[in-house]
């Protein structure tokens, strides 16, 4: 008799891992021994990437050699580049992240990626690095050609936030915007075993190449209850349009049954630390979206709490990203794309720490169909 796990496997560990964890009840999560917050803080996104590649943040030097190296390998090669306006075109309605799940496919093929566990550790940290940094290039790219845009190329002077900025509107972002991403990018890079996360590590388990792993953790990602909200967060403040409404509108929606967007976690049982920063970045701009933002979620709490007792619903990461990313001019169709570009740094880091493992992960389900075997009808 195996044993009985939780539905939807919740605080089931499956695994060790010396990349990070989500501490639920505090509210508090690590990027290996550091905080995430602070790292987001206090340093940059490439800082953060060698911490999660490499397990140590970089010196002056080590950050000037992994910047360069990053930033050398960020154009798509031209077979990619050429079958994009097809991808774009094939993917219009179905909308970016699923661009980038074919696109990102194809740059594996073409890279020539090979079964992880064919490849040496370097080579595998190798092609881990030359995919995070393609990912913002195909985002951007396949945004720009379903706007009937040119493709911008990428520049190798910019560092990794701002040349995302600058491949999606062709110009030279400001540097408040291009920080607030780069803060929001660092915050959202690992988040413990989320669902693309566990995705990416049970391919990763069979061997598959890298972008097997990672078009199946963009598969988990794109679902609203995973990746998919920011965008529906910002469509709830606009539904509710004036704070005259915002009582009505939140009471009527959670009495019907329905989600918040942007409230609610699996792990945390208090504020959403990660929410707690982009908060604090979108204060920084200041403006009636941030504090009808602010009105809103105050509200939501307490309603939440009133109507949800002992849930312990709280604000989640999406809620303030999507007002930030908005603040900083991203459209709509790129918020879960925008995630993605961070994420994959950390999906990345786990199929890497995956595949130093040779055991297959292949769980069980318990059978409660009709008891087998019923004699096959006759055809
Ligand atoms: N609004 C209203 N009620 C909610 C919400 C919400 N956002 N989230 C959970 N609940 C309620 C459920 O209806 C359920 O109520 P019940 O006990 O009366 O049936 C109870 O709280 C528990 O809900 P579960 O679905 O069991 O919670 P779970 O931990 O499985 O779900 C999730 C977590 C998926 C994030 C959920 O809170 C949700 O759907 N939130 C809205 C979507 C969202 O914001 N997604 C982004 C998550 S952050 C990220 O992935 C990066």
């Amino acid at each position: 008799m195996s044993p009985d796990v939780p539905r939807g496997l919740a605080g089931v560990v499956v695994t060790d891992t010396e990349l990070g964890d989500v501490r639920g009840r505090e509210g508090f999560y690590h990027y290996r021994q550091y905080s995430a917050v602070e790292l987001a803080r206090t340093r940059t996104f490439e800082d953060v990437w060698h911490l999660m590649h490499h397990g140590t943040l970089p010196d002056a030097a080590a950050r000037a050699e992994f910047t360069a190296r990053t930033a050398a390998v960020r154009a798509a090669p031209p077979e990619v580049l050429a079958a994009l306006p097809a991808v774009a075109r094939a993917t219009a309605a179905a909308g970016p992240l699923a661009g980038l799940r074919t696109a990102l496919s194809l740059a594996g093929a073409v890279a020539g990626f090979a079964p992880l566990y064919d490849l040496t550790p370097e080579r595998r940290a190798d092609d881990a690095l030359a995919a995070c940094a393609l990912v913002p290039t195909l985002v951007t790219a396949l945004h720009r050609l379903g706007q009937g845009l040119e493709p911008v190329a990428p520049r190798a002077d910019l560092p990794h936030a701002a040349n995302y900025l600058y491949m999606l509107t062709g110009e030279e972002p400001d540097p408040a915007r291009a920080r607030a991403i780069e803060q929001y990018l660092m915050s959202t890079i690992d988040h413990g075993f989320n669902s693309s996360t566990f995705t990416a590590r049970v391919i990763a388990s069979t061997g598959a190449d890298l972008a097997a792993c990672l078009t199946g953790a963009i598969g988990a990602l794109s679902g609203p209850l995973h990746g998919g909200a920011p965008s529906r967060a910002l469509d709830t403040l606009e539904a509710i349009g004036t704070p005259d409404r915002i009582d009505a509108w939140l009471r009527e929606r959670v009495l019907a049954g329905e989600r918040l967007m942007g409230f609610g976690h699996r792990v945390y049982r208090t504020e959403d630390p990660r929410s707690r920063l982009l908060k604090e970045v979108a204060r920084g701009f200041g403006g009636p979206l941030v504090d009808f933002a602010v009105a809103v979620e105050e509200r939501a709490e307490a309603i939440l709490a009133e109507l949800k007792p002992g849930r312990e619903l709280h604000i989640n990461v999406e809620f303030f990203a999507g007002v930030v990313m908005e603040l900083c001019g991203l459209p709509r169709t790129m918020f879960t794309p925008t995630f993605a570009v961070a994420r994959v740094v950390g999906w990345s880091a786990n199929i890497l720490e995956q595949a130093a493992d040779s055991k297959i992960i292949r769980p069980a389900a318990r059978y409660v169909g009709p008891p087998p075997p019923v004699p096959v009808p006759a055809a």
